[in-house]
């Protein structure tokens, strides 16, 4: 028997409801493989703002230092939208990733056959879609200094910097290639290295880098490019790796491939992760808190519940166990079982909590 221990932020919107069933689903694993799992609940995002005044408090964060994993649901919602405010809720998340030094957001999309027909694109263009995007998690535009706003004599100005050390760009770069060479073997590395002097030590890195991965098949494209293709034919990607501000946007344009972003999980990790090791992270899916949907067991948990199994994987090398989850999804899925964004005709609806027992019963059956 192995013993863990979570922090689950549940944060805002419907965080806290998809966070109940990815717990669920946990606590069925723990039975079934007779593990132990401590779940221990803290505050981050609006909720934290509204009673600590911060989105992220310093206790809050030094526990999750402490912990094995972290599960977070959500921040966010209109009460706390105001770009004025002195404290902003993205700066809750940015500090976790950072204090943490997650520098590695893993965001696989791979499209299940079944609801190839649930995008806006052709059934055949995302059929058969697996693909990994590595996004740097704790450099570029989003903590580069200077970053601020200012007053000259000519009126207002605000400026945001885009670094990179080459320790930086080889670490992130690595996770591309270890991960690659567990999958299709295909690294792309996306720059905008035309333009930015940063994308060109990028490149440079990644060619060095890439004496240790005879291989891996790498290309070198262009972000613009890279956008186009995610779209034109995604089935051919593999692996991409890329920075900060690139992979935050190409990520939600690679979730539209998936029909729904109530499905997507994804994973932030301190390390480059291997089979048999653990690394620690931070696991939350790519949906935000959907204020609109809150409190009416209409959200998607399938998004959250494929999450722990990345924790599963990732931060407690139980391969067997993550493999368990994913596959009590595909079985619940197959038998017709819909939540509300991926409903199509013929298909039986269900609420957020019901899809958690089904999968659960799965896991336990
Ligand atoms: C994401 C989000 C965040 C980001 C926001 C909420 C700060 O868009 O996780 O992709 O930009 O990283
Ligand atoms: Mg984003």
């Amino acid at each position: 028997m192995s013993e863990f221990n979570i922090v689950v932020t549940a944060g805002d919107g419907i965080g806290p409801e998809v966070v109940d069933e990815g717990v669920k689903v946990l606590d069925a694993i723990a039975r079934k493989f007779d593990h132990k799992i401590n779940y221990d609940y803290q505050l981050i995002g609006g909720i934290s703002i509204d009673k600590y005044g911060s989105a992220l408090t310093p206790e809050v964060l030094k526990k999750c230092r402490k912990a094995d994993a972290v599960l977070l649901g959500a921040v966010g919602g209109p009460r706390w939208d105001n770009p004025n405010a002195a404290t902003r809720l993205e700066d809750g998340l940015l500090a976790l990733r950072k204090g943490l030094a997650l520098y590695a957001n893993l965001r696989p999309v791979k499209v299940l056959d079944m609801l190839a027909n649930h995008t806006t694109l052709k059934a055949e263009v995302v059929k058969g879609v697996d693909m990994m995007v590595i996004r740097e998690l704790t450099g570029g535009l989003y903590f580069g200094r200077p970053k601020r706003r200012y007053t000259t004599s000519k009126g207002r100005r605000g400026v945001d910097t885009m670094a990179y050390s080459e320790q930086e760009i080889a670490r992130i770069v690595k996770v591309g290639f270890e991960l690659a060479r567990n999958r299709r073997k295909k690294l792309m590395s996306v720059d905008k290295a035309n333009v930015l002097e940063s994308s060109r030590l990028w490149r440079q890195v990644v060619v060095e880098i890439s004496k240790d991965y005879p291989d891996i098949a790498l290309e070198h494209v262009l972000v613009d490019t890279c956008a186009m293709r995610l779209i034109q034919n995604p089935k051919a990607i593999d692996v991409i790796v890329t920075e900060n501000t690139f992979g935050d946007i190409l990520t939600d344009e690679a979730s539209v491939l998936a029909g729904s972003m109530g499905m997507l999980p994804s994973a932030s990790l301190a390390g480059i992760p291997s089979p048999g090791s653990r690394v620690n992270g931070l696991y939350e899916p790519i949906h935000g808190s959907a204020p609109t949907i809150a409190g009416q067991n209409i959200a998607n948990p399938i998004a959250t519940i494929l999450t722990v199994a990345m924790m599963l994987r990732y931060s407690f090398a139980l391969e067997r166990e993550a493999k368990t989850i994913e596959e009590a999804v595909l079985a619940a899925l197959n038998e017709g079982y819909r939540t509300q964004d991926i409903m199509s005709e013929g298909m039986k609806k269900i609420g957020t909590k019901e899809m958690g027992d089904l999968v659960a019963a799965k896991i336990l059956r």
